[in-house]
C-alpha cells in the first residue's frame, strides 16, 4: 500500500542521488525560474536547455525581455513551435516590468493573479522560488501519481485537475516544497517516464498500485486528442537581385508574427500540377511574369498539435521588380537570417541563399 507520509522523504532522497544538476536548480531568481519553466513546458530539458542560456544572456533581467521587440523574442524562441506561447511570455514580462516595477510577487496567489501565469507555473515559482509550500502539478505528477495511487480519471478532463491537486496537495512537505516538486517532476522524467518506466530499479516499486498489477501502460488514463486536419500550402518564393519577398503572419492562424513566403493553400490534395496552373493564378499573375519558374521536387511535412502541414515551394525568377503586394517585402539573406520564421521555412531559406 502507498505510504503517503514516507513518500517525500523517500523521493527526496532518489532526488537527492539521481537527479539532474540543472542550471534553473541553482537560482532563486524568480525571472529565470519563469523563464525555465514555460521553457520546459514546451520541450524537454535537452532540448530547452540552449534556449534558456540564450534567453538569460539576451535578456538578464525581466525589464530587458520586457524592453525587446516581439520580433526578437520571436526569433530567439524559433524553433520551439507553439509560439503564442512566446508573444505569452514577453507579455508578462511587460506587465512585471510595467505594473510591478520589475518585481515578480512573491506567493502562489499573487503569481496566479499575473496574466500568462497559470497554476502550474504560479506553484514552480512559489516553491522554488519562495519555498511556498505548494504542489506541482504537471504531466510528469499526473503519471507519478496515477500509476502510484491507481487513479484512472482521464487526466484529460477538467475533472482530473481538482482530484490531481487535491491528492497532490497532500503529500507537499512544509521543509523543502522546493526540493519534493523538484524532485517528483525529476522522478516523471527521468524514472517513471511515459513508455518504458524503470519499474525494477525504482523505490516505490513495492507499493506502486500500477506495478503491481502490471498497468503501467494503461496508467494515466488519457484520452486521444481531436482529429489532424490536413492542410497543403504551396509557397511562392520570388527572387529579385539579392532579395526574397517575405510577409509576416496574420493573427487567427498557426505562427502568428513569424515571417513566410507569399502563400497559396490548398484545402485538399489537389494540388498545383504545373507552372502554368501557377501563373495562372491571379495572385501570381499579379506579380509579373517571371523569367524562370521550378517547383522544389521535395515537399516538406510538418505536423502540429492539431495540423499537418505538407508545404511545396516554387521558385520564381524576376529581373524586372515584381509587383508585391502590400505586406510582402523582399529581404537580403542577412535580413532574412534574422526574421523570426517556422522551422520549416527557415530550413527551406536555407537552400536559397546557398
Ligand atoms: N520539467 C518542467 N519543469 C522542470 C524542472 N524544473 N526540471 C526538470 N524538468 C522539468
Amino acid at each position: 500500500m502507498f505510504n503517503p507520509t514516507a513518500f517525500a522523504p523517500r523521493l527526496i532522497e532518489w532526488y537527492r542521488r539521481h537527479g539532474r544538476d540543472l542550471p534553473w536548480r541553482h537560482t532563486r531568481d524568480p525571472y529565470r525560474i519563469w523563464l525555465s519553466e514555460v521553457i520546459l513546458q514546451q520541450t524537454r530539458v535537452r532540448q530547452g536547455m540552449p534556449y534558456y542560456h540564450a534567453f538569460v544572456e539576451k535578456f538578464p533581467t525581466v525589464s530587458d525581455l520586457a524592453a525587446a521587440s516581439e520580433q526578437e523574442v520571436l526569433r530567439l524562441w524559433q524553433g520551439l513551435g507553439y509560439y503564442s506561447r512566446a508573444r505569452n511570455l514577453h507579455e508578462t514580462a511587460r506587465i512585471v516590468a510595467q505594473t510591478y516595477n520589475g518585481v515578480f510577487p512573491d506567493n502562489y496567489a499573487g503569481l496566479l493573479a499575473l496574466k500568462g501565469v497559470g497554476p502550474y507555473t504560479a506553484a514552480a515559482i512559489a516553491s522554488f522560488a519562495f519555498g511556498e509550500q505548494v504542489a506541482v502539478l504537471d504531466g510528469n505528477v499526473y503519471r507519478v501519481l496515477a500509476r502510484l495511487l491507481g487513479i484512472e480519471t482521464d487526466i484529460a478532463t477538467p475533472k482530473a485537475k481538482t482530484e490531481f491537486a487535491r491528492v497532490a496537495a497532500t503529500l507537499v512537505p512544509a521543509d523543502e516544497p522546493d526540493t519534493y516538486n523538484q524532485a517528483i517532476m525529476e522522478f516523471g522524467a527521468i524514472q517513471c517516464t511515459p513508455v518504458a518506466p524503470d519499474c525494477l530499479l525504482c523505490p516505490f516499486q513495492a507499493e506502486c498500485a500500477a506495478c503491481n498489477t502490471g498497468r503501467q501502460h494503461e496508467l494515466p488514463v488519457k484520452s486521444k486528442k481531436g482529429l489532424v486536419k490536413n492542410r497543403f500550402f504551396h509557397y511562392i518564393v520570388v527572387r529579385f537581385g539579392d532579395g526574397v519577398a517575405m510577409k509576416q503572419r496574420p493573427a487567427g492562424d498557426i505562427w502568428q508574427g513569424l515571417y513566410d513566403f507569399p502563400l497559396v493553400e490548398q484545402t485538399a490534395q489537389e494540388s498545383i500540377a504545373s507552372p502554368d496552373e501557377l501563373l495562372g493564378l491571379p495572385a501570381v499573375a499579379a506579380l509579373g511574369t517571371p523569367t524562370s519558374v521550378s517547383l522544389e521536387p521535395e515537399a516538406y511535412t510538418h505536423i502540429l498539435t492539431h495540423q499537418r502541414i505538407e508545404a511545396r515551394f516554387w521558385r520564381l525568377e524576376y529581373n524586372m521588380p515584381p509587383v508585391l503586394p502590400p505586406a510582402v517585402q523582399l529581404y537580403t539573406a542577412a535580413q532574412a537570417h534574422d526574421l523570426p520564421k517556422p522551422v520549416l521555412i527557415d530550413k527551406f531559406l536555407k537552400t536559397v541563399f546557398v
